[in-house]
């Protein structure tokens, strides 16, 4: 495990999409592994800055996001599908055609095709990740089996009081999500993982130095070969 801690979120994100833009490099039709929240958004600007100034073909680069809130259209402005299109897609420069998002309105079997079809595209060379208040990761609340599949989660109170702030009130905030599971995120061959504010000290605290636990999800990180944690210095205050 590499943790990088800098004051400054801007570099941070530098730093972390250095590692996308050189998994596309390697690899043109790489497998990005996309998340969504506030703690990316810089990464995702720099990627495709970055990207811009190298003249990087990023036509035939494929993505898969994490997860996506169950019952909202998917045109709604706050759905994964929106905010993906928005914050990644367009800002990356990457082909939506091959960008996937779980279908938050999909029959039952949905989770299941998803999971296959991270399978089938080869697996995620570089799963970007950003860490709850919880310690959870994509909607993996604690308590979540490190060995789970794509499946659909109830959301915790603390959840829906978080993500409260992207609707009008909490009520409007989805209960439910479709999220990829522990077990298919630690397949990843690489996790870059991002992590700001003072809010998310202890969640960063308990997943690097605490108990490896399905009481902290983001606490299996520990557990895996390639794992890159960028830091700024209030979310690392407390290690
Ligand atoms: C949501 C997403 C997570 C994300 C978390 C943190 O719950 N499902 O993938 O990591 O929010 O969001 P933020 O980065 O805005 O703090």
């Amino acid at each position: 495990m590499q943790i990088h801690i800098s004051p400054d979120a801007e570099a941070l994100g530098d730093a972390l999409a250095q590692r996308i833009v050189a998994a596309v490099q390697a690899n043109p039709t790489a497998v990005i592994g996309l998340a969504t929240g506030s703690s990316p958004v810089a990464a995702y600007r720099a990627w495709g800055r970055i990207a811009t100034s190298l003249g990087l073909d990023q036509n035939r680069v494929r993505g898969f996001a994490l997860d996506e809130y169950i019952g909202l259209e998917a045109g709604h402005p706050e759905s994964y599908h929106s905010v993906i299109q928005r914050d990644v897609v367009e800002v990356v420069g990457l082909d939506p055609h091959l960008v996937h998002v779980p279908n938050g309105n999909g029959e039952p079997g949905e989770a299941e095709a998803y999971d296959r079809a991270i399978r089938e595209a080869g697996g995620i060379d570089v799963q970007i990740l950003g860490i709850g208040r919880n310690g959870h990761l994509g909607f993996n609340e604690p308590g979540t089996a490190f060995d789970s599949r794509t499946h659909v989660v109830d959301l915790t109170a603390e959840t829906i009081a978080d993500n409260a702030r992207f609707f009008a009130s909490s009520a409007e905030v989805p209960t439910t999500a479709i999220t990829q599971g522990l077990g298919t995120i630690f397949e990843a061959r690489e996790l870059v993982v991002i992590a700001t504010g003072s809010a998310k000290a202890a969640a960063v605290a308990a997943a690097l130095e605490g108990p490896c636990t399905e009481e902290l999800p983001a606490s299996l990180l520990q557990r895996h070969p390639n794992v890159h944690w960028f830091i700024d210095e209030d979310a690392a205050s407390l290690l």
